[in-house]
């Protein structure tokens, strides 16, 4: 990190709903670019369908990811937002396969419409990570398929144990 010059912070923002391999890959990825990350779990309290809770998630990230150079944190509201309160001057998004190009190019001209000095920064996942995604992870999860090596264990021990309460209830 070199001193006498502004950090440069990026926002890396996501459902993590949860954080899997490829968000962590990502975020290695990005810590290479930015001095400062900061992992931000979008939330809408009104209609937030996700398994895990906010706080949940935020335990989560906090555990798997160690570096002094990464924060987790939650918002509702305008990612943009969020991004200028953060003093971060980029938005930090995986693309995986083609399939995400779309949606993910939809977001980044909104954003940069609404904010035009934020820059979205697309990382390339690995290709081990190129077809992961927390939604097939719940979906395998629950459907009690194994999903070693897409999650960090940890999470992938509070998948089964959430993915269980759920099915008991
Ligand atoms: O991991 P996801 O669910 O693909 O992340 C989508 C996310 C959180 C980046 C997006 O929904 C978002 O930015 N939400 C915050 C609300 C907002 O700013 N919406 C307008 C985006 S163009």
């Amino acid at each position: 990190m070199k001193s006498g010059r502004e950090k440069r912070v990026a926002v890396f923002p996501g459902s993590f709903d949860p954080m899997t391999n490829g968000h962590l890959d990502i975020l290695e990825r990005s810590l290479e670019i930015f001095d400062r990350v900061i992992v931000a779990i979008a939330f809408n309290a009104a209609k937030d369908s996700a398994l895990f809770s906010v706080d949940e998630r935020l335990e989560m990230i906090r555990e798997v990811t160690r570096s002094p150079r990464v924060v987790a944190d939650a918002f509702s509201g305008l990612l943009v937002d969020y991004v200028e309160r953060s003093k971060a001057s980029a938005i930090v998004r995986g693309l995986r396969a083609v399939a995400d190009f779309e949606y993910e190019f939809q977001m980044a001209m909104m954003n940069r419409h609404l904010r035009p000095r934020i820059e979205t920064i697309f990382i390339m996942a690995s290709e081990a990570h190129f077809y992961t995604s927390s939604r097939l992870v719940k979906e395998v999860a629950t459907l009690g398929g194994d999903v070693t090596g897409l999650v960090p264990e940890r999470v992938r021990r509070k998948l089964l144990r959430k993915v269980t309460e759920k099915k008991a209830r």
